[in-house]
């Protein structure tokens, strides 16, 4: 996060109405990077959600040679005929960590590629070891010097390859690589995560050969060409999960359109154990509550656990929960950043290493507070909407 924005929060208002959530992030930045790999035709993508990483991703893909329209809100039409560079080389790439997926894409489209080392928020080391493992098991030479990754082979063979731990990343930037290679490739302990099935279902749509995505194992039997497509991109499910924590934490009666109730599974069992009442149809999920939310313990793990995007969220509401909840951050290491701001708000949460321990007060208190990345953000965001003043 390298922008300042600034929100002035009036709290202690309950949350009633609607809201549309927008397509997902995180299989955004991975479908856009997937259709430069696209040899014939165009792709159409909507419900691509209105975020800068998306927009960046879109400018980028412009400097390396496509033409990307913009038919409607959120729809875009991509023509990568004229990408015939294998380097990404833009300062714009160190704002986000989605930009990774370029590497795999440009690998698999020309068999060579350098990129800008990935940026993306702050929220403790973030190696690319496994990613670096799967190209190399594919075949490519991988090298990082000046800031730039490099990858290159001959030929890209497919091979099994097995995940030493599960990596959103990892598995789809590997995906990418390897629905051109030459044979078959296994990933092994794969990342089953929504986005992960999304950006499969993508490539497939382009010609791809890729089964067991959403499962540990995922097999890819290379093709020769992709072709273009019409795809629409999943809902968000982190969107979605924080929008039903700022309802839970707030009470009131909300209902979120546009979203897929399975992909949030975790969150609603979290959030009903805490006293709210959800309800499920296809599309739509409902969220009541009219009481403090109950304390409870909460571990985040690959899907289908909870997700770690959403820990900083319920940390927020859990700080005006009734009694004591014991948080464990299960993926990445330094994401309490938002601790200390919730404790100028005068929140009761001491953390230990990867614990967090969390004694519900009855109310937080407006205070000046800043957000250290993105999900921090919106947990503050949560934090001002229930606290007085
Ligand atoms: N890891 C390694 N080596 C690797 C790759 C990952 O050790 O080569 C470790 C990470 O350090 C972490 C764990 O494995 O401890 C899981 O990382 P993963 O690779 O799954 O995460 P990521 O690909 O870097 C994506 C999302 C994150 C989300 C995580 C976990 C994108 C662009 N980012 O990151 O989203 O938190 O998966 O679900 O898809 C966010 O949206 O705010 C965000 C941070």
């Amino acid at each position: 996060m390298n922008k300042v924005g600034k929100f002035v929060i009036e709290g202690g208002r309950k949350l009633y109405g609607s809201a549309r959530v927008s397509g997902a992030k995180n299989a955004a930045v991975g479908i856009l990077s997937a259709a430069i790999m696209c040899d014939d035709g165009t792709c159409t993508i909507d419900n691509l959600p209105d975020i800068d990483d998306v927009k960046t991703l879109i400018g980028i893909i412009r400097q390396m040679g496509a033409n990307v329209t913009e038919t409607d809100r959120g729809t875009v039409v991509i023509d990568s005929s004229g990408v015939k560079s294998n380097k990404a080389l833009f300062d714009e790439l160190k704002s986000m960590r989605g930009s990774y997926y370029l590497l795999g894409a440009l690998l698999g489209k020309f068999g060579q590629a350098e990129i800008i080392y990935p940026g993306g928020c702050n929220i403790g080391v973030r190696p690319i070891d496994q990613h670096i493992k799967g190209f190399q098991a594919l075949g490519a030479e991988v090298i990082t010097e000046h800031g730039v990754i490099k990858a290159s082979a001959d030929k890209l063979v497919g091979g099994p390859i097995y995940f030493d731990i599960v990596s959103v990343g990892a598995t789809i930037n590997i995906m990418l690589a390897a629905c051109k290679a030459e044979g078959v490739t296994t990933i092994d302990n794969a990342a089953k995560e929504p986005h992960v099935v999304d950006v499969a279902n993508f490539l497939n749509s382009m010609g791809a050969n890729i089964k067991g995505a959403g499962t540990d194992m995922i097999r890819i039997k290379g093709v020769k060409e992709l072709h273009g497509c019409t795809y629409s991109v999943i809902p968000d499910q982190i969107e979605a999960g924080t929008f039903m924590i700022a309802a839970a934490a707030a009470g009131g009666d909300v209902t979120l359109l546009n979203v897929i109730p399975k992909h949030l599974e975790s969150v609603t069992a979290k959030l009903e154990e805490m006293g709210a009442e959800i309800i499920e149809e296809s599309d739509t999920l409902r969220i009541k509550c009219d009481c403090r939310p109950k304390a409870i313990n909460l571990k985040t793990l690959p899907y289908p656990g909870f997700p770690t995007d959403l820990q900083q969220p319920m940390t927020s509401i859990l700080s005006i929960a009734e009694g004591r909840s014991i948080v464990t951050e299960g993926i990445f290491e330094g994401r309490f950043k938002h601790v200390d701001e919730l404790k100028r708000m005068g929140a009761n949460i001491k953390v230990e290493g990867r614990v967090a321990i969390i004694d519900g007060i009855k109310k937080l208190s407006g205070a000046s507070v800043s957000a250290t990345d993105l999900r921090a953000g919106a947990a503050l965001i949560i934090a001002g909407i229930i606290a007085e003043g």
